[in-house]
């Protein structure tokens, strides 16, 4: 099993980026990890470190590859006690409901048990073009939590 298991919900692919340079600073940081774009629920161990990170679709709706694991979590209710996750999250602040889709998987996944570790970050692409950019700066701090 990874160190970290990042899971991405995107619907154009940009968030996939920001995923891929998450796990490329983890792994230089000594982690192993496992990055999956919209996994289904049996693709991952109900025990140790998710990331989740995801864009919002819709009117604050997850994108199309993570509302399956969103349901199946939902449907299922596991128990994800021996979970502990990050979130991140990609939207745009002109919607009222800006980064919905990490605030509905960072809700279901404190109501199954898991815990998270630190803050939540939202990245605002209007004030970030680069999302890249917030997200390099809150894996420096996320990162010590690990240990
Ligand atoms: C049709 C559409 C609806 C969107 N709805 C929301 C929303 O409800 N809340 C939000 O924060 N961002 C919303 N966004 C902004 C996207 O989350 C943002 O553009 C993000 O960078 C897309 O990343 P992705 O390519 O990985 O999916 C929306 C974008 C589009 C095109």
């Amino acid at each position: 099993m990874a160190d970290v298991t990042l899971i991405t919900g995107s619907t154009l692919g940009g968030t996939e980026y920001v995923a891929e340079m998450l796990a490329e600073k983890l792994e230089a940081a000594g982690f192993s990890t496992e990055l999956l774009h919209g996994p289904e629920l049996d693709e991952l161990s109900t025990e140790g470190t998710w990331l989740v990170v995801t864009s919002t679709h819709g009117a604050g709706d997850l994108p199309d590859n993570l509302q399956p694991l969103f349901d199946a979590i939902k449907d299922n209710q596991p128990d994800l006690s021996r979970v502990r996750y990050g979130a991140v999250g990609i939207g745009n602040r002109e919607y009222d409901t800006f980064c919905g889709a990490i605030d509905k998987m960072d809700n279901l996944l404190t109501a199954c048990g898991a815990k998270r570790l630190g803050d939540r970050l939202d990245i605002d692409v209007l004030e970030h073009e680069i999302p890249e950019d917030p997200a390099e700066v809150w894996i420096e701090s996320w990162k010590l939590l690990l240990n």
